[in-house]
């Protein structure tokens, strides 16, 4: 949620932490700061977004810089990173929570200290100044005041007049630091730095740093107490994923981009996929598990196992997890399904999972994420970034390698990349001009409604609670989805004259979903129905190809395109919806 990004070096670091900011500005913020080490230390700090700050270039070859999303505290320039101690020496950012900071603050203040934010982050620089006051250098003081705090978390922290950066890294947050040949750039995603270098480190929970101006890097494992080295990665991402291309959005980019990442999801390594079904198959137990569009894809996921390999999988949505730990054991499988990695619902699960001895198989898009390594097997989804806030090419992609698995498991794996690769056609044409063209049409009947429903049974149900979510978090209209079955059990009060739905069609249940949107049509609704063919029930037609179970990657991507056109047309941005960011890294 929040973004972290610093340099040591023998440049200056102002543009480089500016720079970073701005990469770093998909993920959602509110506020960002910096902070310079030159003779002095000098912090800057604003609220809004960054097109909206203008920073003061200064001195300075060591800085840490911090895009704050407000969990404690409201946004404002106090609350705002990096924050500093008593004596405005130590700066410090932070991304996390500190779970235990009213008790370090109330002991903190006891012994004088002063606080100028509601933050729990600003208790961190002053437990550093604690112990250096008690006689601890600057790295001990860092270390000692690390052993105090509860939760997980990514900070940096700096001092005036030590030519070091430390930072450290706990549990469910990511910190991985950027090797160029001029200098070191820590940060909490690998895009702040992109474009200075393609050499990376990854650090592990529980890892601490000391970078110099001499270009080294030491790391120290807290939990097992001793020094560790670790590997410098290659990244494999584009720079040129993280630009617009042309196109006036990410989102609208994205979208588009769909009809070669279904083909890029199914390239993977036939042996390792063959291994995953093996492992599903002696399991006692599946859980597909994931937040959001990830779970909404976990649910498309399972009624494609039930449909073509004919097993029965638990989705659960991992922020209620927990509730399930007592049905795992060490021979259930969980499946965990997520675009960042870095989920801590996700993480959380994960942990849980691990803890009970049951083997944890981890569908990911961002290489070197958390998830990443915490999985005993993995399916890279092989989407390319993806830095619009609304998930849309890495949910196609997660519903493909699902498919791909059920295909797999059901010993149809060669039929079932054929299906999966034909799909290449109908998204071209599905994100072609013509049809954004005929949603914006659509668009402009609803821009200005209050709600809109939409209902599907079984895989399109799947498809329309993620469209729901797609058209309510980037344009807040309130959409919300039903199961056909469910109308008559309350959701048809909703429906008034002239009441939007969005009806998803399938051959298979085509007389089942009809009749529904007949009770609604019979109320005074209008019907948009997203099917092979035009019904006379629809007021609205959007046609798309019958594709069967794989209907869930071809119903949704139109649902995506009319979401982005809504979005424009209420004048809003569709990459970063307001109160919403990109990895949601607290729990
Ligand atoms: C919606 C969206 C979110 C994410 C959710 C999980 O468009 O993007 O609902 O799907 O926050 O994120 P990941 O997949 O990164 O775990």
């Amino acid at each position: 949620m929040c973004g972290i990004i610093g340099y040591i070096g023998l440049k200056q670091a102002f543009p480089y932490l500016v720079g970073g900011l701005e990469q770093l500005e998909y993920r959602g913020y509110d506020s960002a700061g910096i902070a310079l080490c030159a003779d002095e230390l000098r912090i800057q700090k604003a609220v809004g977004k960054l097109s909206e700050i203008s920073f003061e270039a200064g001195e300075g070859t060591i800085g840490i810089a911090h895009t704050r999303w407000a969990t404690h505290g409201k946004v404002s320039i106090e609350n705002a990173h990096p924050h500093t101690d008593c004596g405005n020496e130590i700066a410090i950012v932070h991304n996390g929570i500190v779970e235990n900071y009213r008790e370090l603050k109330a002991c903190l203040i006891e012994n004088g200290h002063t606080f100028r934010s509601e933050t729990d982050s600003e208790t961190i620089a002053h437990l550093i100044e604690e112990f250096m006051k008690r006689g601890f250098e600057f790295e001990d003081a860092f270390r000692n005041a690390l052993r105090l705090l509860e939760g997980s978390y990514t900070i940096l922290a700096i001092r005036k007049g030590e030519r070091k950066l430390l930072g450290a890294r706990k549990g469910s947050r990511s910190l991985c630091i950027g090797i160029a040949a001029d200098g070191i750039f820590p940060s909490s995603d690998v895009l702040a730095f992109l474009e200075w270098t393609d050499k990376v480190i990854y650090l592990r929970s529980g890892d601490v740093f000391v970078a110099d101006d001499n270009q080294t890097v030491r790391i120290y494992n807290m939990a097992e107490g001793r020094a560790v080295t670790r590997p410098v990665d290659c990244i494999t991402c584009s720079t040129e994923d993280a630009k617009k291309c042309g196109f006036d959005h990410f989102m609208l980019k994205e979208l588009s981009e769909q009809d070669e990442t279904v083909l890029r999801a199914i390239q993977q390594e036939e042996e390792g996929v063959r291994s995953i079904c093996d492992t599903m198959r002696h399991a006692f137990g599946t859980f597909f598990i994931g937040c959001g569009s990830s779970y909404h894809a976990c649910l498309a996921g399972s009624y494609i196992f039930s449909k073509i390999a004919k097993v029965h999988v638990n989705t659960v949505l991992a922020s209620e997890f927990e509730h399930y730990e007592d049905f795992l054991t060490d021979n259930t499988l969980v499946l965990a399904i997520s675009q960042s990695g870095e989920t801590a619902d996700v993480l959380d699960a994960v942990n849980a999972a691990k803890r009970r001895g049951s083997t944890v198989v981890g569908i990911v898009n961002r290489e070197g994420s958390i998830l990443t390594r915490e999985s005993d097997a993995l399916l890279m989804m092989n989407s390319g970034l993806e830095l619009c806030v609304l998930s849309t090419k890495t949910y196609t992609s997660q519903v493909v390698l699902m498919a791909m698995l059920a295909y797999a498991l059901a010993d149809k794996y060669e039929e079932g990349l054929k299906k999966l690769g034909g799909l290449y056609l109908d998204i071209f044409n599905l994100t072609s001009r013509s049809m954004r063209d005929y949603l914006e049409q659509l668009a402009e009947l609803l821009y200005d409604k209050d709600h809109i429903y939409l209902i599907g049974r079984e895989l399109q149900y799947a498809t329309a609670l993620e469209a729901a979510l797609k058209i309510k978090e980037v344009s807040y209209i309130h959409a919300e989805a039903f199961a056909g079955g469910e109308l008559k059990h309350g959701p048809l009060a909703l429906i008034e004259e002239g009441t939007p739905c969005i009806v998803f069609v399938a051959a298979e249940n085509k007389a089942k979903i009809l009749s529904n949107a007949e009770e609604i049509k019979s109320r005074g609704g209008y019907i948009i129905g997203v099917a092979p063919e035009r019904e006379a029930i629809f007021d609205f037609w959007i046609k798309v190809p019958e594709a069967e179970e794989l209907n869930p990657i071809i119903q949704i991507i139109p649902m995506q395109v009319l979401a982005y056109e809504l979005a424009v047309l209420r004048g809003l941005d569709p990459d970063k919806p307001r109160n919403l960011a990109k990895s949601v890294t607290v729990s």
